[in-house]
């Protein structure tokens, strides 16, 4: 088998076993999951919006919505709350996970719903032209390699007055923190009290460093993840018209509390507080420019070549 098909395989099996622990366990992973840290992205980023897909909402009032795409669909939280905020006449998603196509389409129909879930693997994707005049990426951009591809695509399947929204990570590629990033999340790290420290994804064990994770594992165990995330936005200015950037930061807090999230509890004042206070920290530093903002919305619009 060719790298290629070799790589795909991997990925697919990656977010089959993903998405459905998903879609079965709904499970407490990142730290924007947190009603305290969404609230204070929602206030201090999105001027007071009730989140990332409302921020989309206000800009598309007024549009017309005929054909919709969403690239890289997952099982579909994203695509039913869309449906949900603006009025969109037909919906499709394309996704690489064939249980994330079974599921969305059962979700779809069990709603009963005008989205399609189509099988597809963005690097390759072919679009047809002047089609949509809404494409959402929620999530996926920084698992695709081919990105020149997907952009011109992209670009071309936008309809006149059509809008691009990406929401996605866009720091280090592959999640090679910088020194600064390392130093600044282990110097917090050493601060925490053990029962702030358990970590999902190491069996619950108390772990209080973080080390950076050697590209072979990547590759091993999906070498999309995070592979040209730093080049995202630079190589989607060169193909389309960005018309706004929304830093939401998570520099430090991403992976600050990747799995280590669910020690929080939202009703326990002291928990809030120790959370709100790592958000504002991490502000600081990003309005002093500390650290760049790895997590950004992007509102692009169609560039005449
Ligand atoms: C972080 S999830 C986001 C899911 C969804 N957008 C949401 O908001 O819930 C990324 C999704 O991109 C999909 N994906 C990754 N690489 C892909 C590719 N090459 N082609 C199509 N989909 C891909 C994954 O299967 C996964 O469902």
């Amino acid at each position: 088998m060719d790298q290629q098909h070799s790589e795909k395989n991997i990925v697919q099996r990656k977010w089959n076993a993903s998405s459905r622990d998903k879609y079965e366990n709904r499970p407490l992973r990142f730290a924007w999951q947190n009603p305290t840290v969404s609230r204070f992205i929602n206030n201090h980023y999105l001027d007071g919006s009730y989140g990332v897909m409302y921020v989309l909402k206000n800009y598309m009032e007024e549009r017309i919505i005929n054909k919709a795409l969403e690239l890289g669909g997952g099982i579909g939280d994203t695509a039913l709350q869309l449906h949900d905020l603006c009025d969109i006449r037909e919906f499709t998603v394309i996704e690489i996970s064939d249980y994330c196509v079974e599921i969305g389409n059962k979700r779809s129909a069990e709603h009963n719903l005008n989205i399609q879930f189509i099988q597809g693997d963005l690097n390759y994707l072919e679009l047809p032209s002047d089609t949509y005049d809404l494409i959402v990426a929620n999530g996926s951009l920084h698992h695709i390699n081919r990105l020149e591809h997907l952009f011109s695509q992209v670009n071309s399947a936008l309809s006149d007055s059509g809008v691009f929204f990406a929401n996605d990570y866009m720091g280090p590629s592959y999640m090679q923190w910088t020194k600064v990033q390392l130093h600044i999340m282990n110097s917090i790290l050493s601060c925490f009290p053990d029962r702030y420290a358990t970590t999902s994804h190491r069996n619950n064990e108390i772990c209080k460093t973080i080390k950076p994770i050697p590209i072979e594992i990547f590759q091993k165990y999906d070498p999309s993840e995070g592979v040209r995330a730093a080049e995202i936005f630079k190589v989607m200015s060169t193909h389309l018209n960005v018309e706004r950037v929304i830093p939401i930061c998570h520099s430090i807090l991403y992976e600050l509390l990747r799995g280590r999230i669910h020690n929080f509890d939202d009703d326990d004042l002291q928990d809030r507080f120790v959370l709100e206070l790592m958000c504002m920290f991490e502000k600081i530093l990003y309005d002093y420019a500390v650290v760049d903002s790895d997590f950004n919305l992007v509102i692009a619009e169609r560039k005449l070549h």
